[in-house]
């Protein structure tokens, strides 16, 4: 198989994750680095032994020989950078959220369907080598049919600060920035259902909490406690054209015992349970059962799932493949997170269909 030449725009705290990945995979060359901020991106050169290292990510898509490149920069700019890097042909893995509006996603889908090259969306729970395994018994029909599911990320102090917590760069708070994680999982492992109305709510109670000490948190490469105007808490119901729902909660900052992640879906003939822990739970006999899938990770393993993503990714770019995490599930994402804001804002149930732009599907 031909080798990958990779580019890797924006090289802050998650583009560690892409770098040590790329540097396992023997198929792919870390050929080219970019960030704004020349000196961050020339110590990752160093570090990594890169050839190539830009401060302008248009100078470095002009690099014939590039092949692919890992967006790891602010969500507001992901869209411009994705379609800059499909127009000068490369294929192209953009961490989530896409974009930070359905228009932007639907502009990065038009530009897609002329460059012909792939666009894998960075949602890395769904490379977990348990739910690829998981997705595989629910396809299989273990579950049933899942009509109800709950989606919860809730952190008692976790703003990233930063970029994170100014709207105008991210687009919003837990819910674009960790919510997605949890929603796209459930919604992928439903079967991706079409979303038809949401009711949501978002509240700025707490603020940022950045008062909190003996706690450490994730926290953006240029942490600033004092920018913060994005939600503390999200909360929604999704409802789906084939009658289930989806149940949503995410914060940064809440007033809770302990932070809590739950992936929980729930079937006609079976429950199941990723996250915290890893568990199937039916029925036999006239009992109930809960079964613990025996596997080398019991939980979420971040590295081994950031593997499996950029692995994944080369094997895309070689193949031409589409990828599990495709461009039109970034896209519909989008709808259902501008959809969970437009609710809040509105105080009212809203529906899909009348959102501007959702008619593509
Ligand atoms: N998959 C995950 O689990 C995960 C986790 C954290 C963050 N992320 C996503 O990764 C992205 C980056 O997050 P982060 O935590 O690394 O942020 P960060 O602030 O630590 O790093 C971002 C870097 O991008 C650079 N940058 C911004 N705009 C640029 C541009 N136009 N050209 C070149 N460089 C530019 C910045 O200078 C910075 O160094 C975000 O979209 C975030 O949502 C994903």
């Amino acid at each position: 198989m031909n080798r990958i030449r990779v580019g890797i725009i924006g090289t802050g705290s998650i583009s560690y994750e892409h770098l040590e990945a790329y540097k396992k995979q023997p198929d792919a060359e870390i050929f080219a680095i970019c960030d704004q901020q020349k000196e961050r991106a020339e110590e990752v050169a160093a570090k990594y032994g890169v050839p190539n290292v830009f401060d302008n990510y248009k100078e470095m898509l002009d690099l014939k020989e590039l092949d692919a490149v890992s967006i790891c920069t602010w969500n507001y700019t992901h869209a411009d950078i994705t379609i800059s890097a499909l127009q000068a042909g490369k294929n192209i893995l953009v961490e989530k959220p896409l974009a930070i509006h359905v228009e932007e996603a639907e502009r990065i889908q038009d530009a897609a369907k002329k460059a012909g090259k792939i666009v894998q969306v960075g949602v890395v729970r769904r490379f977990d080598p348990n739910t690829q395994m998981m997705k595989q018994f629910a396809d299989g029909g273990m579950f049933g049919e899942f009509y109800y599911a709950k989606a919860s990320y809730l952190r008692r102090a976790g703003n990233p600060g930063g970029w994170f917590a100014d709207k105008q760069k991210s687009g919003g708070g837990p819910l674009i920035d960790i919510g997605v994680h949890v929603i796209d999982l459930c919604w992928y492992i439903m079967g991706k259902p079409k979303p038809v109305s949401i009711s949501a709510n978002t509240y700025h109670e707490l603020g940022n909490r950045s008062n909190i000490q003996n706690v450490s948190f994730y926290k953006a490469a240029d942490y600033d406690p004092n920018q913060n105007d994005v939600e503390d808490l999200a909360n929604a119901i999704i409802r789906f054209e084939n009658g289930a729902s989806l149940m949503v909660d995410v914060s940064y900052t809440l007033h809770a015992s302990k932070d809590e992640t739950a992936v929980k879906l729930y079937g006609t003939k079976g429950g199941l349970e990723v996250e915290p822990e890893l568990k199937i739970i039916t029925e036999q006999h006239d009992t109930m059962l809960n079964i613990l899938p025996q596997t080398d990770s019991p939980t979420l393993d971040v590295k081994q799932a950031f593997a499996a993503e950029i692995d994944h990714f080369i094997q895309c770019c070689q193949t031409g493949q589409t990828p599990i995490s495709s461009l039109e599930d970034g896209v519909q994402m989008m709808r259902m997170l501008n959809g969970i804001y437009e609710s809040a804002e509105k105080h009212q149930e809203i529906t899909l269909e009348k959102q501007k732009g959702a008619s593509v599907e």
